[in-house]
């Protein structure tokens, strides 16, 4: 099976926003993204839009040739909006106003009526629905029960555990197990925050993940390995 990359390019417009003009574009940064082999690009239109405007998502979703994966909390407003831009697929997201990355998965139990209601709504559409949730065998089956098509297991924990060479062991064995019973009640299942270069290459031994969403570790690393390349023609201009 080919294992998909999604990237999220949330940071791009983090960047672009410290100066409020208009340079990283997101745009431009997905179409590199895609043209560079990954499978689809992920932006999560946050209540506060501290990174990702309405209009980035306008500009996206214009060209229909980018898969979209749109992140978003279970809010009615939202839906709303991505109703209007119809992305090709939708991940249901907690969100906290304070929080300065998604924290953890979704409390399913709490919010049991409304996810069910949302994720109604998106599969009558046809868009691909996912529930980004905690590594636990209860919130795959509730995932279930409610009428997602895939799952996005957090992987905030593990990949913290091993950046900073803690025992990993019985977290992966806990995504190990959520991810076999998923693919066996019939839920595609994916992966994502927090990894980096080894965190990926764990986790990848686990054959049921399809799908890898990956943003801050891709767009820091992408710093790192363009600044030669700008630096070098800003000598030759200068010189
Ligand atoms: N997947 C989901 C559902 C997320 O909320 C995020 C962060 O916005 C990511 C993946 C990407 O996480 P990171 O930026 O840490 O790679």
């Amino acid at each position: 099976m080919k294992k998909r990359l999604g990237v999220n390019i949330d940071h791009v417009a983090t960047l672009r926003n410290a100066r409020g003009e208009k340079h990283p574009d997101p745009y431009k940064i997905a179409l590199e993204v895609l043209k560079s082999g990954a499978d689809s690009i992920t932006i999560h239109l946050r209540e506060d839009r501290r990174h990702i405007k309405d209009n980035d998502l306008k500009i996206l979703s214009l060209n229909k040739s980018i898969p979209i994966n749109l992140e978003m909390a279970p809010d009615f407003k939202m839906i709303k909006i991505a109703l209007k831009y119809k992305p090709s697929f939708i991940c249901i997201v907690p969100e906290k106003r304070n929080e300065i990355t998604t924290e953890g998965g979704l409390n399913l139990k709490k919010n049991r009526s409304k996810i069910k209601k949302i994720l109604e709504i998106f599969n009558k559409e046809k868009i691909r629905t996912s529930l980004f949730i905690n590594p636990l065998l209860q919130d795959v089956n509730i995932s279930k029960e409610l009428g997602t098509k895939c799952i996005e297991i957090h992987t905030g924990k593990i990949s913290n555990q091993i950046k900073t060479k803690k025992n990993y062991f019985s977290q992966l064995n806990n995504i190990k197990k959520c991810a076999h019973y998923a693919q066996k009640i019939g839920l595609e299942v994916h992966a994502g925050h927090g990894m980096d270069y080894k965190t990926t290459k764990i986790l990848n031994r686990i054959q049921e993940i399809e799908e890898f969403n990956i943003g801050h570790f891709i767009i820091g690393e992408s710093i790192s390995h363009g600044i030669t390349k700008t630096v070098k023609k800003f000598i030759k201009i200068l010189r």
